[in-house]
C-alpha cells in the first residue's frame, strides 16, 4: 500500500461485526495495483450507530464506504438518495458521499453475482431457483428478474418468499420442503440463505437435476460449501461466492478512487488464499 498522507483518498466498510470482511485486502489491493493514492479501512459501527458514523465519514472527508452485515437495510433510510437497483432491492451496500454532504447510496450484490457468473460463462436469462428470502435473495432475484430470467423462490418461511414475489412485482414460489425434487426445470440454483455457512447443515439430494444445472452460492465460508459439495458429487457445474463478492466491488473502487478496476486471476488468488 501507498503511504497515507493528506492527499490520500479514504473510503471504508462498516459492519458490525467487520473484521472477518475480506473487502480491505481487495480494495487496498487494487489502490497498489492502479497506483491510486488511496486506502480503504475497517469500520466497526454498532447497529445504533449507524447514521451518526456515516454522517461523521462524510463530514471527514471519506469518498464513501461499503457496507455489510446488519447494515444494508437500514442504511435504505438514512441515504438521501438511492439508486432504482436499490430501491428494487430495498438495500444499499456502496455509498458515495458527495461534496456538500449528500449521501447516495446503491446495491450492487445482485449485478455483481451475475457478473461473475457470466465470467464463468453461466447464462442467467434461464429458469433460476432461488433458495432463501432475505436481504440477499432480494438482491439477487431483482437482478435477474431486471435481466429478463425467469424466478422461482423456495424459502424455510413461505409467507416471506411470497411477500418478496409480490415485493419485486414477478417470481413464483415453491414448497420449502421439495425444492430439491422441483430440480428438474430448471438452469440455475443459487443459495442466498446461511444454510452451509461454516459448514453447518444440509445434505443435499440433487439426484432431480438435470445435467446443464449450475449450481451458485453466494456463501464463501467455506469456499467449498456443503450444496457445492453435492453439486460435484452429482457432476454438476458449480460457482462459489467469491467472485461476487470481487465484481460487485468494483463499482464502489470507481467512484470512490476514479478507476474501474478487473477481476482477474491474480485478485482471485489473492482471495482464495485470504480464507
Ligand atoms: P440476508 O440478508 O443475508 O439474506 P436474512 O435476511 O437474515 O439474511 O435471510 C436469511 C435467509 O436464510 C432467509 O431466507 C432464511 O429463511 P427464513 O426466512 O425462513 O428465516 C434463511 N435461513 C437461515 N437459516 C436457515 C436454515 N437453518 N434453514 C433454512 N433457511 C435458513
Amino acid at each position: 500500500m501507498i503511504g497515507i498522507r493528506g492527499t490520500t483518498r479514504l473510503a471504508g466498510v462498516i459492519g458490525w461485526p467487520v473484521a472477518h470482511s475480506r473487502s480491505p485486502l481487495l480494495h487496498n489491493f487494487w489502490c497498489a495495483r492502479h497506483g491510486v493514492d488511496g486506502a480503504y479501512v475497517p469500520l466497526p459501527v454498532r447497529p445504533g450507530a449507524l447514521e451518526t458514523a456515516l454522517r461523521g465519514l462524510a463530514g471527514a472527508g471519506f469518498r464513501g464506504v461499503n457496507l455489510t452485515i446488519p447494515h444494508k437495510e437500514a442504511a435504505f433510510s438514512v441515504v438521501d438518495r438511492v439508486s432504482d437497483v436499490a430501491r428494487r432491492a430495498g438495500a444499499v451496500n456502496t455509498l458515495v458521499f458527495h461534496e456538500g454532504g449528500e449521501i447516495e447510496g446503491t446495491c450492487t450484490d445482485g449485478i455483481g453475482l451475475l457478473a461473475d457468473l457470466r465470467a464463468h460463462g453461466v447464462e442467467v436469462t434461464g429458469r433460476t431457483l432461488v433458495l432463501g428470502a432475505g436481504g440477499a435473495a432480494r438482491a439477487v432475484a431483482a437482478a435477474l428478474l431486471d435481466m429478463g430470467g425467469e424466478v422461482v423462490l423456495a424459502n424455510r418461511t413461505r409467507a416471506r418468499a411470497g411477500g418478496l414475489c409480490e415485493a419485486l412485482g414477478g417470481g413464483s414460489v415453491v414448497e420449502w420442503d421439495g425444492w430439491e425434487r422441483a430440480l428438474g426445470g430448471f438452469d440455475l440454483l443459487i443459495n442466498t440463505t446461511s444454510l452451509g455457512m461454516g459448514g453447518e447443515g444440509g445434505a443435499f439430494d440433487l439426484s432431480a437435476a438435470s445435467d446443464g444445472l449450475i449450481v451458485s452460492d453466494i456463501v464463501y465460508v467455506p469456499l467449498r460449501t456443503p450444496l457445492l459439495a453435492a453439486a460435484e458429487a452429482r457432476g454438476l457445474k458449480g460457482v462459489n461466492g467469491l467472485g461476487m463478492l470481487a465484481h460487485q466491488a468494483r463499482i464502489g473502487f470507481e467512484a470512490w478512487f476514479g478507476v474501474m478496476p478487473e477481476v482477474d486471476a491474480e485478485v482471485m488468488a489473492l482471495l482464495t488464499a485470504s480464507l
